[in-house]
């Protein structure tokens, strides 16, 4: 069997940057309270009218085709994760394929929130692996700061959020020693509502949208976020040690772990549980705060451009948030 190798990387990021002292101009919050529990400094906010989530997944998607060496032509499958996208339906991979202009391949869209970029290169991995498809584009994109209550009331959440697009394009190889060696995937729903966005378009309201909701702000993202914390420094050590140890390496084997950027406490928490170092651990959450399922494929974009990933490098990918979900990737660069 083959396998999956990471052939190229992009990201955008939209113009407009978000700091914390901005956000404490509409909201009761400062910037000393949210870098001590995040990390978080800045964000970005899209640009209405300009910026899609399809679009920027699309311009993500077209600086890893560069990256590659590769053309839009070459793409045999799309795989789409967001859980902000363009319409309720249809999904947004299908506009990917519109805007790239390329012939009518198959477009996914999932949604596992956090986790959905380590679920898409885990179902890229098994196409490939099969011999079903050669390359396959996977892309998170995400537009929060539409559907954020940017008021005191939602201000727990909505400091998190930030706005980005991140893609990979997965192509065969028949090097056995390279690529994804193996992915890891998890997820517990009896805590699906610790964080959720439930209204809206919940199939199980008659009608589905009413102006209650909206006064009671269920439009909103809510999260339990005590509960979700202490399940995500529990999860992440999980998971990536399971990467690791199926394919037989130790954490200290590590050249680079990629963690979602939920947190920089969690991640900070994670390398101490895990005895990294701290070149070991990519952070930028600084700058973008939380973008889900755009967060991994963003900030792997920036490693490798920063040459902190290198070629035959032991890279780990491993996410945790709502359903909840989480997940690994261990990759030989
Ligand atoms: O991808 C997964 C996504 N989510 C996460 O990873 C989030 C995991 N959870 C967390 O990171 C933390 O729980 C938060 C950073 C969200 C919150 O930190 P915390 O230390 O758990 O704060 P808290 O919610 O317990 O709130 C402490 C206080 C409260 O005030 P009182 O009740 O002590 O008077 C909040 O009302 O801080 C208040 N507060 C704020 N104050 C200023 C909550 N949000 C804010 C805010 N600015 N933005």
């Amino acid at each position: 069997m083959r396998n999956a190798r990471i052939a190229g990387t992009g990201r955008y990021l939209p113009d407009k940057v978000v700091t914390n002292h901005d956000l404490a101009k509409i909201m009761d919050t400062s910037d000393e309270w949210i870098r001590e529990r995040t990390g978080i400094q800045e964000r970005r906010f899209f640009a209405q009218g300009k910026d899609t989530t399809a679009n920027m997944g699309t311009r993500a998607a077209r600086m890893a085709l560069e990256n590659a060496g590769l053309q839009p032509k070459d793409i045999d499958f799309i795989i789409f994760a967001t859980l902000s996208p363009d319409y309720n339906f249809p999904g947004s991979g299908v506009l990917v394929q519109e805007e790239l202009g390329i012939r009518e391949v198959g477009a996914l869209d999932i949604r596992t929130q956090c986790t959905g970029f380590v679920y898409g290169l885990s179902i890229a991995d098994q196409f490939i692996k099969t011999g079903m498809y050669n390359t396959v584009l996977v892309i998170g994109s995400e537009i929060h700061s539409s559907g954020l209550d940017l008021t005191t009331r939602g201000r727990a959440v909505s400091v998190l959020f930030g706005d980005g697009a991140g893609a990979a394009v997965l192509q065969a190889t028949e090097d056995k020693e390279r690529g994804i060696l193996s992915t890891h995937l998890h997820s517990e729903g009896k805590y699906a509502e610790d964080l959720a966005v439930v209204d809206p378009g919940s199939s199980r309201d008659i009608p589905r949208v009413n102006v209650e909701m909206i006064e009671k702000g269920s439009v909103f993202p809510v999260m339990n976020g005590n509960h979700v914390f202490k399940h995500a420094v529990q999860r992440f050590p999980e998971v990536i040690l399971e990467s690791l140890h199926q394919n037989g390496y130790e954490p200290k084997d590590l050249d680079m772990l990629i963690p979602h950027q939920a947190n920089l406490r969690i991640s900070q928490f994670v390398q101490k549980t895990l005895g990294l170092s701290d070149e070991q651990v990519f952070n930028n959450i600084m700058r973008y705060g939380n973008t889900t399922a755009a967060s991994i494929p963003i900030a792997m974009s920036e490693a490798w451009e920063q040459g902190k990933i290198k070629e035959g490098d032991l890279v780990c990918l491993a996410a945790f948030g709502s359903g909840f979900t989480w997940a690994s990737a261990l990759i030989r660069w």
